[in-house]
């Protein structure tokens, strides 16, 4: 059996290679080693035994986690509440609640946070790691503030071989309507946006230290079953002050969470030398074009039901004032295609519109 063997050097966000802090360190250093192999012979060598620990199982994590589960994964992750806990456990993940609400600085030194301890023992099991808890403007990535080094110290100890983070678009900042790729030098524009390329530096570093490949994908806006235009039109009335914000950009990158996970799955499976990665459709069409899609389809599927569908007129009223767009930037997605070799399945809203509306129970 022939395998292709692959040196991964970790680069940073704008393509810089990491240096090396001690010269010892390259021997420990796994992604210097010929450690990597293409993804049919380590899908089928290590298949039994994956275990997938999401950081925050929310949208895209639950998304991934049920087609993991589907393949016979262990799956395991995170969420901030008791009540979403018992859901997600009904559906056969295994879940810890991972909040740090409660902050108390006399203890961060501890596991506080993890409120079961097994949750670490469960980490130190895990071959993958997603990351999909948001950072904030206060703390930067919650998770890396307060737990580096107990992270640090159960993933060295463990069995970890993949590591993503999940990023945004929004590192990039305004470039005036011109093209962004992932060599672009970032500039964010806001606190929040610091902080996510903050975090996302943070992981590549820790990773780095434990000798893993991290991944970072820079998401556009996700969109997915139960989170689309459709289901605002139908459910939520009134667009929210962020939902309008983001209205007015021309070129929104957006990206369906199908094609997030087809992105992901592509991650551990093929071998890059590249860290980040934008994972955005090939149709940054703005959002009153996609609402005004969203409504044709509505009418079209349910024509005698739209007097039962509570479709909000204010809402709609938004949706039809585009007002003056803003060229914020244009976001490429070559590279997931030409390194990741994803072929989206929705490369625009009107693919997956229709697909969640194919999919959509009325209740
Ligand atoms: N949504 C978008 O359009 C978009 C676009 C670009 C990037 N992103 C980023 O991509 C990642 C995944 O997106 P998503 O839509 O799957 O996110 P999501 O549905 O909001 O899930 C976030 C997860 O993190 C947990 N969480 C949030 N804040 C936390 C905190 N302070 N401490 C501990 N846990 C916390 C949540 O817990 P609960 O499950 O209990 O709520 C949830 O499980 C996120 O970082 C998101 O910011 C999102």
């Amino acid at each position: 059996m022939s395998s292709l063997v692959v040196f991964s050097v970790p680069k940073t966000g704008a393509g810089r290679v990491l240096p090396l802090r001690e010269s010892n360190d390259f021997q420990s250093r796994s992604w210097l080693r010929p450690a990597t192999v293409r993804c049919g012979l380590r899908l089928e060598v290590q298949e039994s035994g994956n275990h997938a620990f999401m950081l925050g199982m929310g949208f895209v994590g639950q998304f991934l986690g049920h087609q993991l589960k589907e393949e016979g994964w262990k799956v395991s992750g995170t969420c901030l509440s008791e009540i979403k806990k018992k859901k997600l456990e009904g559906s056969g993940f295994e879940i810890f609640i991972y909040s740090l609400e409660d902050y108390d600085s006399s203890r961060i030194s501890t596991s506080y946070g993890f409120h079961h301890q097994e949750s670490l023992f469960t980490l130190q099991d895990a071959t993958h790691l997603l990351i999909s808890i948001p950072p904030s403007v206060s703390l930067g990535d919650p998770v890396l503030h307060f737990h580096r080094d107990l992270i640090w110290n159960r993933l060295k100890n463990g069995r970890v071989h993949w590591l993503c983070y999940l990023s945004s678009t929004s590192v990039y900042g305004d470039h005036g309507g011109y093209w962004v790729d992932e060599d672009t030098p970032p500039k964010p524009e806001n606190e929040l946006a610091v902080a996510r390329l903050e975090a996302e530096n943070a992981w590549i570093n820790l990773g780095c230290d434990l000798g893993v490949h991290v991944y970072v994908l820079r998401l556009g806006g996700i969109y997915g079953p139960g989170r689309s235009a459709l289901d605002t039109i139908i459910k939520q009335g009134p667009l929210s002050k962020d939902q309008q914000r983001r209205q007015h950009r021309r070129y929104p990158p957006r990206i369906h969470v199908a094609d997030v996970c087809q992105a992901i799955r592509a991650s551990m499976n093929k071998s890059s030398t590249w860290n980040v990665f934008n994972i955005i459709d090939d149709d940054p069409a703005p959002r009153s074009e996609v609402f005004s899609y969203a409504r044709s389809l509505v009418m079209q599927r349910w024509p005698d039901k739209l007097d039962g569908i509570s479709v909000d007129q204010e809402t709609l009223n938004q949706h039809a004032q585009t007002g003056e767009l803003i060229e914020e930037k244009r976001v490429s997605n070559n590279r997931m295609k030409s390194e990741l070799g994803v072929e989206l399945l929705h490369p625009n809203y009107r693919s997956g519109l229709e697909s969640i509306a194919r999919g959509y129970q009325l209740r």
